[in-house]
């Protein structure tokens, strides 16, 4: 980076701050990749100075830096920081923030991260469009956080509030889970190996499962989760953005523009579900749900989402995609996992006793990052039958270290590098596949099935299947 940079951070004093992007800063500055002239501004309500600021920071990062502390990076990272304090609706703040950065020479290469509920956006791009910080070109980049809206109107809403001062070019959406590796892997995986390609269709896989259970519940969410619920929290971005990189054709380069068209392609595809909602998917809440603090008594808010996509392109015609994810649920597990089609011929079926071996490639995103691929081989022995071989492999040694998404999203960020974030484009187009459920779901309990915490979830999500052999994948 050439450049000064300066980074702002409205909102530095909340969660996503304290729990996300403060760590991932230290982190990149223990890792050496912050250059020397990036400086930031922390920007928030609470009433202090720079030196009060940093006292804090030091208090976050002494939280989370773990058993090996960096004392000079976690210095050197506070000795970047300055500290406003003011309120987003006031002009007067954003004078300041100018003046802030121009004294910094940095006035060409800035970032505003909005850590902020979207309700703030319109607030903080007019004042920062009034106070000349929202040129165009690539010089001024504005950060935000999903949720992008509550549905495909509020969506269209928000976008126009950051369209009316900035450009597309300039505003970088967040899923995190782009950010991470074992998901970028899917796209390395799929278009580095000239074995993997030619396998990846519905001439050879008989469906695929993209799977985000978590084991936690809503902890102290419940102010934004019981307005949100699990299609809008975890389907319309992350599985959605997982399904876009499993399905997608190779895009003629690298650039964000090219991998972001080819993921608007996939999502353009999905079949709509308008005749086809209840059949399509199955809501389920925890049970225990409506007594978590905060948690409205009549509330039918799903923690639980399984549903069933097509995608309708020459390369997945007929391949169903099942998606999954729930709180509470018995494990914590990120996983894609493809179901190759059986064989034409069934020639060993007898000596298997009569069972069906499919192959199986399982990638495992979180916590394991496996590679985990199924075929058959002969049994060792007198007689020719076939066994199960399976090939695992890591996605990381253990001298490896792995960095938290949102580093390699603030990195992105500052580089200029779009290839990690999300156009507008998709954010609607995952609405749209969306929108029929939302509506049927909207304010009724309809079908929302209880499961118990520590288990699969609802079974009625087994009637979302195609086929009498398909299942669930939840082991490896
Ligand atoms: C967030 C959701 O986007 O992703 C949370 O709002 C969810 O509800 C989280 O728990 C899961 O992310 P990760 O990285 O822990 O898998």
């Amino acid at each position: 980076m050439s450049e000064p940079c300066r980074f702002v951070i409205f909102g530095a004093a909340g969660h996503l701050a304290r729990t996300k992007l403060l760590p991932s800063l230290y982190d990149l500055e223990c890792a050496g990749r912050l250059a020397d002239g990036l400086s930031f501004t922390a920007l928030a309500r609470r009433e202090m100075d720079t030196d009060g600021w940093r006292a804090h920071l030091t208090e976050v990062l002494a939280e989370r830096r773990g058993e090996h502390p960096n004392e000079a990076a976690a210095r050197r990272l506070a000795g970047r920081f300055d500290y406003l304090c003011g309120d987003h609706q006031d002009p007067d703040l954003y004078r300041r923030l100018r003046r802030s950065i121009e004294a910094t020479g940095a006035c060409r290469n800035v970032v505003f991260y909005l850590a902020v509920p979207p309700n703030q956006f319109r607030y903080i791009v007019s004042g920062l469009a009034d106070a000349g910080l929202n040129e165009a070109g690539d010089a001024h980049r504005i950060v935000v956080e999903k949720p992008f809206g509550h549905d495909v109107a509020s969506a269209r809403a928000l976008n126009a509030q950051l369209r009316a001062h900035y450009r597309e070019r300039q505003i970088y959406r967040i899923d995190h889970y782009l950010g991470k590796e074992t998901v970028q892997n899917l796209f390395v995986f799929r278009f580095a190996n000239s074995v993997i390609e030619p396998l990846w269709n519905r001439h050879l896989i008989d469906h695929v499962q993209i799977i985000l259970d978590e084991q936690e519940g809503i902890d102290t969410r419940a102010g934004y989760y019981d307005q949100t619920g699990a299609l809008r929290d975890m389907v319309q971005s992350h599985l959605l953005q997982v399904l876009s990189l499993v399905a997608m054709e190779p895009p003629a380069a690298l650039d964000a523009d090219q991998l972001q068209a080819e993921k608007v392609k996939v999502l353009r595809s999905i079949r709509p579900l308008d005749d086809a909602v209840d059949a399509s998917a199955v809501r389920g809440r925890y049970a225990g749900y409506l007594q978590e603090p905060g948690v409205a008594p009549d509330s039918s808010t799903e923690t639980y989402v399984a549903m069933k996509l097509w995608v309708d392109n020459w390369r997945w015609h007929g391949v169903p995609f099942y998606l999954r994810t729930g709180k509470r649920l018995a494990e914590r597990q990120s996983r894609v996992a493809i179901r190759f089609r059986d064989p034409p011929q069934q020639l060993f079926r007898q000596m298997s006793g009569g069972r069906r071996e499919p192959n199986w490639l399982i990638l495992s995103l979180q916590p394991e990052e496996t590679i985990h691929f199924e075929l058959q081989a002969r049994q060792p022995g007198l007689r020719m039958s076939p066994r199960l071989l399976r090939v695992s492999t890591a996605y990381r040694t253990p001298q490896e270290q792995a960095l938290d998404a949102y580093a390699t999203l603030l990195l992105g960020v500052i580089e200029g590098d779009r290839s990690l974030f999300i156009h507008f484009d998709e954010v609607q187009l995952a609405w749209q596949v969306l929108d029929p459920l939302l509506r049927r779901w909207e304010g009724n309990g309809d079908g929302l099935v209880e499961y118990q915490p520590g288990t699969w979830g609802p079974e009625q999500s087994a009637r979302l299947f195609e086929r009498p052999h398909q299942h669930w994948r939840n082991d490896r």
